[in-house]
């Protein structure tokens, strides 16, 4: 897997045991605040312990049984998103992460468990994700809300840490759901995790998830039966105005009739990780923005601009 930017200078990579050093001090600085609720930082402890989790996770990776990447700020290594557990025959995976203190509050999480996710539905067929999580720690609930989990109920004492039994909390995203809510709008991101796509964006610039072309179509229903037996592709969202069609594989072309909210029809949608950064970006360049900076309806906010050539381009991140 090559490095996938997640925007704001920080990148995932795979956390490998060559990583064992810069894991063990990463693991110092932040182990008090990131063991309060998973055991990570008690396993590991010294060099040697730090290289036998990594050495665990490359076996589990091998035998395709589980997976773990790093977050890289401004190049530390500052925490990580994994697949404790994957079961690609059965179709499922629990999916976790972690921060240092001085990473938290900036989104990398829940950007680099969408990348994983999405990696893992698309690429991996998986169908559906979990989230175990404590009751009390917030955080981690409020990542798997920003994922669109759903609580699906509480194991009741079930997780003994640090000598207390715990209720685990199990949310969950099923790929339908999953499909659907990165489908409409911000239309998720082509992950990257195997290969071109992880390029790093410019310093200070919004990340980039994926670029979609939006073909302006009169009748719907016949443009859909048209491309879908054309292409190959599959319906993967439809909201009777705009049908977006996927390979499954991150690729996409989204049909419209008439926009549901905006004066005119995009040509292409780019969907960003943080559409307030783009949208100052776009009047710094000048664009002319022909729909405003909106909240919309079904979960995106977005704008458009207006090139010199009159290209339209819709520009969206999840909400
Ligand atoms: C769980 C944990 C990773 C969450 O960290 P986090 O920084 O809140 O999560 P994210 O990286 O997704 O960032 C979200 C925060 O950044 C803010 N943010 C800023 N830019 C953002 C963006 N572009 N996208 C999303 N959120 C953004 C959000 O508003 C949110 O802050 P808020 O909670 O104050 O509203 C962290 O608390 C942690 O490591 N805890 C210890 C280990 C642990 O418990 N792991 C989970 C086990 S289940």
């Amino acid at each position: 897997m090559q490095a996938t930017s997640l925007g704001d200078g920080a990148e995932l990579r795979p956390l490998e045991p060559r990583h064992a050093q810069e894991l063990l001090s990463h693991m110092d600085r932040g182990r008090d605040f990131i063991g309060r609720y998973v055991a990570l930082p008690d396993a590991v402890t010294d060099l040697t312990s730090a290289r036998a989790f990594l050495q665990r996770y490359e076996t589990k990776a091998a035998a395709d049984g589980g997976r773990l990447f790093g977050i890289w700020a401004d190049g530390t290594l500052v925490g990580g998103v994994l697949f404790p557990t994957m079961n690609v025959e059965q179709g499922t995976a629990e999916a976790g992460c972690w921060l240092e203190p001085s990473a938290v509050g900036r989104g990398l999480v829940t950007r680099a468990v969408r990348l994983i996710i999405e990696w893992a539905v698309e690429e991996r067929g998986v169908h559906r994700v979990e989230w175990r999580v404590s009751p009390a720690n917030e955080p981690s609930i409020a990542v798997a809300r920003r994922l669109g989990m759903t609580k699906d109920g509480v194991l009741r004492e079930s997780y003994l840490h640090r000598g207390v039994r715990h209720d685990t909390e199990v949310w969950s995203v099923l790929a339908p759901e999953w499909r659907a809510s990165t489908g409409a709008g911000a239309q998720g991101g082509d992950p990257g995790l195997g290969g071109a796509g992880g390029t790093l964006s410019r310093k200070g610039a919004p990340h980039i998830d994926r670029v979609v072309p939006d073909l302006s179509v009169s009748d719907l229903a016949a443009a859909v039966r048209q491309h879908t037996a054309a292409l190959g592709m599959d319906v993967l969202m439809d909201h009777g105005w705009i049908v977006t069609l996927g390979d499954g594989t991150g690729h996409q072309l989204s049909l419209m009739t008439t926009d549901a909210t905006a004066t005119v029809n995009p040509q292409a949608s780019v969907f960003v990780d943080d559409v307030h950064a783009a949208y100052r970006a776009a009047l710094e360049a000048n664009a002319e923005i022909v729909h405003p900076l909106t909240e919309e309806p079904w979960g995106v906010t977005r704008f458009f601009y207006r090139d010199s050539s009159g290209s339209v381009i819709n520009v969206g991140s999840h909400r």
